[in-house]
Formats: C-alpha cells, sequence, structure tokens
C-alpha cells in the first residue's frame, strides 16, 4: 500500500473507532526537557505544572488532554466531589514517622499512588510513555499501560525497570486481543485491567473534531499493534472498542492468559457483585475521567457503595479528579485501596518529560505525607472512614 492510501485508510479508521494516533501537536517535537529554564519551587502543586504544559506542550494538546464530554457534567463532578468532604482530625499522636506503603495481590508498594492508563503519551512529549515509566521506576509507582499507548508494553518493559499492568481495549478481533494478552505476559505484566466503560466513544464535542483538525503529517505509532498490523494499522472493520462485550469477557481473559483481571469503570454496587460473580480479582472505579458518559455521579461519590459490596474480597481501587494529597486521603478513607491518577503526571510530562511526572508525584506524595500528619495518621491502613465526613 503507498503511504497516502494508508494515510487515508488510518484516518479511516479512526473515524470508525474513535480512536486517533497521528496527532502533531507543537510543543510535541521539542527533545528537551522544557523550552526555556524552569525554576521547579515556582511548580507548587499540579495546577501549576498543569500551567507549564499548556506552555510546553500547546495549547492543544492540553485541550485535548483536559477535554471531557458534553456539558462537562461528568468531569466536574469528579473533582468537585471531593471538596464536599471534610476530614476528621484527630490531635495529639505522634507522627514524626509516617508510611505511606500499601499490600496490592501480595506486593508491597511505598505508595497508594498509580498512574492510570492514558493513550498515545507522545501527544504530550516526545519520549511519552518511556519518559512516564521511567519516572514511575524511580519513584516506585506502578503505571497502568494503555492498548493504545505510543510505545509496546514491551518496548516500555525492555527499556525501564517499571512496574507495569496492562490496560486492556478488547479490539473487536480475539485473535488480536489474545496476541496483546501475550506480549503483556512476556512483557511480565501480572494484572490486565479491563476498560469497561467504552463500548462506545463518548461524545467529546471539543476533543475528537480538535484531533481530526491537528492530525496530519507527524505519525505516531500504536506500539503495541506494531507487530500485529504493519505500522500498527488495524484493517477495516476491525477496531479496539468492543460494544458487543459482556461479562463473559472475564472467564475469557481467564481461560485466555495467567494475568489477574481488575475490571476499570465500575460505579455501582450491582456491578461490583457482578464483578464478584464473574471471577474479577479487582475493581477499578472509574469513568474514565469524565470522557465517556456524561452526567456521572464523582468517582469518590461511587466508591462508598462499591465498598461495602466488595466487603474487602479484591482490591477496589479509583481514579478521576484527584488533584491533591487531601484526595488521596480522602479517597483511602473511602475505602479505596490504592487511588490513581490521569491527567495529573500528564500534565507533568507535558511540562517537563521524565522530571515533570516525578514532580507532580512528588508533590502528591508530599502532600499526602503532610496531611496525613496533620490528620494524625502514620499508616495508610490508619485512614479508615473516622477520617472523614461527607
Ligand atoms: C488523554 C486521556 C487518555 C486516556 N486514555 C485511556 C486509555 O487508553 N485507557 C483507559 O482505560 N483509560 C484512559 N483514560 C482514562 C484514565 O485512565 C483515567 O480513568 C482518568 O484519566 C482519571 O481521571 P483524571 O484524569 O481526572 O485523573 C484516558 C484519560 C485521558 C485524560
Amino acid at each position: 500500500m503507498n503511504s497516502e492510501i494508508q494515510r487515508r485508510h488510518f484516518i479511516k479508521w479512526i473515524g470508525m473507532s474513535g480512536l486517533y494516533m497521528t496527532l502533531p501537536i507543537a510543543g510535541c517535537i521539542r527533545e528537551n526537557e522544557a523550552s526555556t529554564e524552569v525554576d521547579l519551587t515556582s511548580l507548587r502543586n499540579v495546577f501549576d505544572v498543569e500551567k507549564l504544559s499548556k506552555k510546553e506542550m500547546g495549547e492543544d494538546a492540553l485541550l485535548y488532554l483536559n477535554d471531557g464530554v458534553e456539558d462537562r457534567l461528568t468531569l466536574k463532578a469528579n473533582v468537585e466531589a471531593y471538596k464536599k468532604i471534610q476530614i476528621r482530625a484527630r490531635r495529639l499522636i505522634d507522627v514524626r514517622n509516617v508510611s505511606t506503603g500499601i499490600e496490592l495481590f501480595g506486593e508491597s508498594w511505598d505508595s497508594p499512588l498509580i498512574l492510570s492508563p492514558v493513550g498515545y503519551q507522545q501527544l504530550f512529549h516526545p519520549h511519552g510513555e518511556i519518559a512516564t515509566a521511567k519516572a514511575a521506576a524511580q519513584k516506585k509507582h506502578l503505571m497502568m499501560v494503555s492498548s493504545v499507548a505510543n510505545h509496546s508494553i514491551s518496548t516500555i518493559a525492555d527499556k525501564t525497570q517499571a512496574k507495569l499492568w496492562f490496560q486492556l481495549y478488547p479490539t473487536t478481533d480475539r485473535k488480536i486481543t489474545k496476541h496483546l494478552l501475550q506480549q503483556a505476559e512476556n512483557s511480565g505484566c501480572k494484572v490486565c485491567v479491563l476498560t469497561i466503560d467504552h463500548p462506545v466513544l463518548g461524545n467529546r464535542e471539543v476533543g475528537i473534531p480538535l484531533l481530526r483538525k491537528i492530525m496530519s503529517t507527524r505519525k505516531l505509532k500504536m506500539g503495541n499493534f506494531e507487530g500485529i498490523f504493519p505500522d500498527g494499522i488495524m484493517p477495516e472493520g476491525t477496531s479496539v472498542i468492543d460494544p458487543s462485550m459482556t461479562w463473559d469477557m472475564v472467564g475469557w481473559l481467564k481461560e485466555n492468559c495467567g494475568m489477574k483481571i481488575i475490571l476499570k469503570g465500575i460505579v455501582t454496587k450491582e456491578d461490583a457483585a457482578l464483578a464478584v460473580e464473574y471471577g474479577a480479582d479487582g475493581i477499578v472505579v472509574s469513568n474514565h475521567g469524565g470522557r465517556q458518559l456524561e452526567s456521572n455521579l464523582g468517582t469518590i461519590e461511587c466508591l462508598p457503595e462499591v465498598v461495602d459490596e466488595i466487603d474487602g474480597r479484591m482490591p477496589v481501587m479509583i481514579d478521576g479528579g484527584i488533584r491533591r494529597g487531601t484526595d488521596i486521603f480522602k479517597a483511602l478513607a473511602l475505602g479505596a485501596t490504592a487511588v490513581c491518577i490521569g491527567r495529573p503526571f500528564c500534565w507533568g510530562l507535558g511540562a517537563l518529560g521524565q522530571q515533570g511526572v516525578e514532580l507532580v508525584l512528588d508533590i502528591l506524595m508530599t502532600e499526602l505525607k503532610r496531611d496525613m500528619q496533620l490528620a494524625g495518621v502514620t499508616s495508610i491502613q490508619q485512614i479508615t472512614k473516622d477520617y472523614v465526613r461527607s
């Protein structure tokens, strides 16, 4: 196929699947960590990093990253719901030594903060997922790698020391799905995170036309598909989005891979009960960061009913709207085993590459530690619902 036909084929596929991979963004062609000298001490919180990212990666990239669907009600609910919860602090406790360690599937982690799967990270920085994974490894955080990452999970595993989980968009062709699973397992992944809030693409009125507008010359690879199709381009009629997927997929995954299966996108106790019934190993309470269904509750408002239903039978993680250490504290208090962030680490990536992701992780962990001390707890396990009022 000549390259023009291939390009048109690709653009057609994007229209069909709603996913995209050729995205030229002015700021992304730089190779250095930042275009100008940056005084890191001026970056006090993740919002300062977000501002810098706009300057570094460009307004269009940030608009795409921050986008939600329709009137952004779910997106806002995710952030606003945290503000309605107050912390109940205890006094006169020796808080000189604080541990933020947790256990997840029998493995110890220094931090309860995980990097959510975010596709196409080369949109934000030329080093994309490699920079993110290096930062995750350096700061000892777990990273979930998207099916639609620009770098394949095997490349990320080869080039970095990061601990990785693989996020699966199922695809409409189970042969391709098997290939993705195999690749993840061969890369040492022990956990597959199946995204279940994405039977069709959400109505991203700004983000999708924006991407179509800016899509042209620079071609980014969709690394995980490279071994399957030339240039990672899927044939017509095949999509990473499978609207026919049902609960049986959990059993299929269990039969076809040796990884633990986590369901990302549960927001009700009914589905939490089904997750147990169908044999899932964990849950991420998530609404895709407000990029799928409009008018959802904020995820932190969904967490308690899911945690009650699960009743300790599997880990329950959460993402969506976490921007401060206090948000992490509140999610842990309401029963989350661990918490995940999406946009904030991408602001860091866009602002300063690996260094920026590390900075965001440092900022949030410093805030969390300080918040724990101020609230009178010295370990994550001590943070119970007695420490919040909603
Ligand atoms: C730009 C962008 C790309 C994303 N790509 C994926 C993806 O490939 N797979 C997935 O399961 N979730 C994806 N998500 C959703 C995130 O994993 C996560 O649920 C969400 O970002 C959490 O909300 P937060 O950004 O407010 O932290 C994406 C989110 C954003 C903002």
